[in-house]
């Protein structure tokens, strides 16, 4: 039976410290981390998303700002929101909750937020940044999964690691931070997506296993060597069959925990750890910005 990797308690502890730095931040230089947070329509997952975050700031005693404009808002008027915090001095962070509605140009919206301020690490700027290995903001779901692997020291280098999905906030960014010549990298890295004909092929290799997929059961036993880690990044929601509804992630947990030796849940997993990481990478932007 796999150990069960604790995200909340991790997150907890990534909380208890991040705390402290904004209180030390706070003390020598009088400064308290600011997050502002944008959001755009009245999507209901999104909404709770960043009430959450909003929630997170609070805990640790980051100063937190939601504003929030109607789905007619118009591409200058967010882009004008973006570059008033640009400006503001008491804001550190900014973060423009995804997605946004369609007739606004994501990409133009996110090239706005100053790359000193953008948290979630989404700018090109920190993008490139963080490929040629460069400090940046590393998006904070990437982030999370790598501050897992370094607690529960699992040893990366010299390792083998698979990461089913190539999106550009998770599967990517992952893909590219372990076959880094840096602590939790110098991995061997395979990306797997849905050019690929044969997954199980691939994910049978893996010593690290990471799905950022976003479907349900697409990494069964059949998947996993024996003794791999496996991290489940996906969020999915099912219908049970008596017709309630249940988080769950890529992984299916009961039989792929019988082979594997470390395994993270849905939910208690990756999730929490990605809102410590946005926590962390607000005081890292506030620190930074504090010290020009
Ligand atoms: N735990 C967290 O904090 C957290 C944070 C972010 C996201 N998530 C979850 O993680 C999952 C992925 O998120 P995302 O934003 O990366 O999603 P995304 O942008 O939809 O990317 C999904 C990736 O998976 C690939 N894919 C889809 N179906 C596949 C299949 N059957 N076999 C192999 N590859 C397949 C896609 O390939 P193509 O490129 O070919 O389309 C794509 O690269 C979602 O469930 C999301 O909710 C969780």
């Amino acid at each position: 039976m796999a150990l069960i990797i604790d995200g909340n308690a991790l997150a907890a502890e990534i909380r208890t410290e991040v705390s402290a730095d904004v209180a030390r931040l706070t003390t020598s230089t009088g400064i308290v981390p600011g997050l502002n947070l944008l959001l755009v329509g009245e999507d209901p997952a999104s909404t709770v998303y960043v009430r959450n975050k909003s929630k997170d700031c609070e805990k640790v005693g980051i100063r937190s700002t939601i504003v929030r404009m109607a789905a007619t808002a118009t591409e200058e008027e967010v882009v004008e929101q973006v570059r008033e915090w640009n400006n503001d001095p008491t804001v550190h962070g900014i973060l423009v909750q995804l997605p946004i509605p369609k007739h606004i140009n994501e990409h133009r919206v996110i090239r706005t937020i100053d790359p000193a301020k953008d948290v979630d690490g989404f700018h090109p700027e920190n993008a490139g940044r963080l490929l040629i290995g460069l400090d940046g903001f590393i998006p904070c779901t990437p982030y999370g999964v790598l501050e897992m692997l370094k607690r529960y020291n699992i040893e990366t280098s010299g390792k083998h690691a698979v990461v089913v999905g190539r999106s550009n906030i998770v599967g990517k960014p992952l893909a590219i931070l372990l076959a880094q010549k840096r602590p939790q990298g110098n991995a061997t890295v395979t990306i797997c997506h849905t050019g690929t004909p044969n997954i199980a092929e691939h994910t049978r290799r893996a010593d690290i296993l990471i799905s950022a997929v976003g479907v349900h059961g697409v990494i069964t036993a059949d998947h996993v060597k024996d003794g791999a880690v496996v991290i489940d990044v996906g969020i999915n929601r099912i219908t049970l069959p008596d017709g309630t509804t249940k988080l769950t992630g890529d992984v299916l947990f009961d039989e792929v925990s019988a082979k594997a030796s470390a395994i993270t849940p849905v939910p208690g997993g990756v999730g929490p750890m990605t809102r410590a990481m946005l926590l962390r990478n607000t005081v890292t932007a506030a620190e930074r910005i504090g010290g020009r």
